[in-house]
């Protein structure tokens, strides 16, 4: 089921305590899969781990590495860009957790092995938001919450998340949570403007249209998010 390489760095992950017990995969991504497991001190985990790298995938993954100051001098070994984006995972969701940002807590990472806070109960993931359908009270409050992380995450954490949309967020004890952080970027980051735009459009066009609530404009949400005035891109 395991190669030997995620075998042994699973090991090293067990023998840290990080990992007690594994139980049943949560999702089985295409590139990565998520499990449910328990640390040692019995607590419920989600544990990532990234087993295939598609030459898609690795084209894609490309885009959010380069240029991001804290990962220059990307390697082209395959072995590892897989070690850098799991590290990557990592610190995103640390410095959104530190920002406010409602994500899984990120316990470790180790390899290609991210170890973090399960998100439901008793082994059972909490849905996604695009997996259920909720009041429009309900639905208003969740849009809002969204808003504010997207402020939080880019004003104190200094991150655009670049893959924000409805299969992105789950809802837990009907508030949301935001996940699957790996492709996040600085600031600083050349394409940075042009991710955000492209969450700002996922999300409005999910309440919007899905949800059926009232957004804000793209502009107003810019400028919610950012602080600054006028969009400088546009992208149909
Ligand atoms: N911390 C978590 N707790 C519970 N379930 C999770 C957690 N993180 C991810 N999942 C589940 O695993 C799925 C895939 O995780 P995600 O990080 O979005 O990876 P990807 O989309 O790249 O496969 C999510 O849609 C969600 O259902
Ligand atoms: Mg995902």
């Amino acid at each position: 089921m395991f190669n030997t390489p995620t075998l042994l760095a699973l090991y090293h992950v067990m023998r840290k305590g990080f990992i007690d017990r594994m139980y049943g995969v949560v999702s089985a991504g295409k590139e990565a899969r998520v499990y449910w497991a328990k640390d040692r001190k019995g607590r419920d985990v989600a544990v990532k781990i990234y087993l295939t790298f598609t030459a898609e995938f690795r084209k894609s993954i490309k885009q959010y590495i380069i240029g991001d100051p804290r990962f220059e001098a990307v390697s082209s070994d395959l072995r590892k860009l897989i070690l850098k984006w799991v590290q990557k995972e990592y610190k995103n969701l640390k410095r959104m957790f530190n920002a406010g940002v409602r994500v899984p807590e990120p316990y470790y990472a180790y390899r290609n092995i991210l170890v973090m806070e399960f998100i439901g109960e008793n082994g059972v993931r909490a849905p996604l938001l695009k997996e259920i359908s909720l009041s429009k009270e309900e639905y208003e409050r969740i849009y809002r919450k969204v808003v504010e992380y997207m402020r939080l995450m880019y004003r104190v954490a200094g991150l655009v998340h670049a893959d924000l949309s409805e299969y992105n967020i789950m809802v837990y004890h009907g508030e949301p949570v935001i996940i699957d952080v790996s492709q996040a970027v600085t600031l600083d980051h050349p394409l940075a403007t042009h991710f955000l735009l492209r969450d700002i459009r996922n999300i409005i066009r999910f309440f919007r249209e899905k949800a059926g609530i009232e957004t804000h404009t793209i502009e107003e949400l810019y400028r919610i998010v950012t602080g600054e005035e006028g969009v400088l891109e546009w992208e149909e």
